[in-house]
């Protein structure tokens, strides 16, 4: 769905910084639409977005160095404003014919940035020798301008902590304004999009509505749609939306893979018949899925299996469907994929790396019948959560925490086997039982547990027990892209470790997981 066409937007070129998805997020929390392309995308694909200006985003890689990723030199003839982070900043540098280097004087973490220019990016930060606060994180620095360019900034540092050449509207900053360790960086960001690029805020909840039903319209235009449906917010959003664009020609499906928590089928049933005006299947396929997981271990091969699996119940269920009414057969599957999946498969990237293979994105077989419609594909949770909202679902549904699509299968370490989901859930129900009622409200991103099969010597009853390690872990996120483990009360934690020890048999062993992300991820596999 091509979004960005409709409205002003800002498009990212990826060089790898684990901060990009960050970048677009603070565009659009500007009220601008903005999305993310490989850092080596074509000029055409670019010119097809529209966009009002171009970030560069930072990377890992020395400019100077060999295989470095490049910026094209035709990026500087579209004519369009171009800001560029930290390693974006340096590539404009190097293909500018100026001159960056490597230096002993590396500056990671905190920096005073002192501002020699406040014309522009700098409006509305302070005068001209204001100190702010940024977020550095190079081993490079800029040595030498390319001609037309002036400092703007430095640090003690870095003598150019920020460029510009004003006349060709190119910018750069060598540190990171999306992070909140630039206290003033969306204002930074901010002045990009609207005094220099000139963008009109149109990025809303009620912006996105229109655009999204014509999208879905025009994707499926005659034949019935069907909807992988889990019951969480992405999926039931992704349906609602659906069911607004093509009405009655859709029909949603629920599959129950075996690897839901405890009572998550009754639960999900219930909420979608009551808020809901929808075709709804139900499909058992537990069976299915546990057999095709048996003596799984790679986490990325129980993601595949899970996605091969899930469209495989999805083509049955469509021939079903077919065989009910002579009406046009099912051609689409409507899934809930968001942004993130799809960033994190790497659909957009440029060199940086996979994380995990979402199963609704890289999972999919090459050989799928149905073609895929994913009206949420460029929306962050937070986004999709406002969009719930405004198509008139409840809280109870929007607030839900997220689950995994392959469920329980990646909260087991190895293999899934019956046994081992039934301790699972048997500890998960306790923490959810437990951190509901403790009024954390939406402190809590997710709150779950995690199956570690080793097994570690305790007592019980007078006697020597061998039994496996259940983790708790609770975290605080705003889109799931970061995460920071949440600061449950202590007695809190005592209370579920105690209960999932008494309560689980086969479980003598309790710990609490204090990653945060990154460096560990929200789920265990
Ligand atoms: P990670 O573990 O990548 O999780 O930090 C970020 C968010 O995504 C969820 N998650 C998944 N959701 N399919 C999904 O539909 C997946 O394969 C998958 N892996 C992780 C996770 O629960 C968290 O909310």
């Amino acid at each position: 769905m091509d979004l960005a066409s409709h409205q002003d937007n800002i498009l990212i070129l990826d060089f790898g910084s684990q901060y990009t998805q960050l970048l677009a997020r603070r565009v659009r929390e500007a009220n601008v639409y903005s999305s993310i392309l490989p850092f080596n995308a074509s000029i055409t694909q670019i010119k097809r977005l529209r966009p009002k200006g171009l970030i560069l985003s930072g990377g890992p890689s020395s400019s100077y160095h060999l295989g470095a990723p490049k910026a094209s030199p035709k990026l500087f003839s579209l004519g369009i404003p171009i800001l560029g982070i930290c390693y974006g900043m340096q590539v404009i540098v190097q293909t500018k014919g100026g001159k960056v280097s490597g230096t002993t004087e590396r500056e990671y973490g905190p920096a005073t940035l002192k501002l020699d220019d406040t014309t522009d990016l700098f409006d509305q930060i302070g005068g001209k020798h204001t100190r702010t606060a940024v977020w550095m994180s190079h081993g490079d620095r800029i040595d030498r301008l390319p001609s037309g360019f002036t400092s703007i900034a430095h640090t003690a540092n870095a003598p150019i902590a920020a460029m510009c050449d004003r006349t060709r509207r190119i910018f750069g900053l060598q540190f990171h304004p999306e992070v909140i360790h630039t206290p003033k960086g969306a204002q930074i960001l901010r002045n990009f999009i609207y005094r220099v690029c000139g963008c009109s805020g149109t990025w809303n909840t009620t912006s996105w509505i229109d655009p999204m039903v014509a999208t879905v319209r025009k994707q499926a235009r005659s034949g019935r749609i069907i909807c992988a449906l889990s019951g969480g917010v992405d999926s039931t959003v992704a349906a609602a939306l659906t069911h607004r664009a093509v009405g009655d020609r859709l029909t949603c499906v629920f599959v129950n893979n075996g690897l839901l928590r405890a009572n998550e089928a009754q639960f999900v049933l219930h909420s979608l018949r009551t808020h809901l005006d929808l075709n709804l299947r139900y499909v058992d396929a537990s069976q299915q899925f546990l057999r095709a997981l048996k003596g799984v271990e790679d986490p990325e091969r129980k993601r595949k299996i899970i996605g091969r699996e899930f469209i495989r119940v999805f083509e049955t269920e469509a021939k079903n469907i077919n065989a009910l009414s002579n009406e046009s057969p099912v051609s689409y599957l409507v899934q809930g994929t968001l942004y993130p999946d799809v960033v994190e498969s790497g659909a957009t990237l440029g060199p940086s790396a996979v994380i995990k293979t979402h199963h609704n994105v890289g999972g999919l077989p090459a050989r799928m019948k149905l073609k895929v419609i994913e009206p949420l594909r460029n929306l962050f949770k937070d986004e999709v959560r406002r969009l719930g909202t405004e198509l008139g679902l409840p809280d109870a549904m929007i607030w839900r925490q997220p689950f995994p699509g392959p469920g329980l299968a990646i909260r087991i370490i190895g293999p899934v086997t019956r046994p081992s989901l039934k301790i699972l859930r048997e500890a998960d129900t306790i923490v959810q039982e437990e951190v509901k009622p403790a009024g954390l409200g939406r402190k809590v991103w997710q709150a779950f547990a995690v199956l570690i099969p080793v097994r570690t010597v305790g007592i019980r009853g007078d006697k020597r027990s061998y039994e496996h390690v259940v983790a708790v872990r609770a975290v605080q996120s705003d889109d799931g892209m970061t995460a920071d483990w949440v600061r449950l009360p202590h007695d809190l934690l005592g209370r579920i470790a105690h209960r999932i020890t008494n309560e689980v048999k086969g479980v003598n062993r309790v710990v609490y997981d204090l990653s945060t992300k990154p460096p560990g991820t929200i789920e265990w596999e």
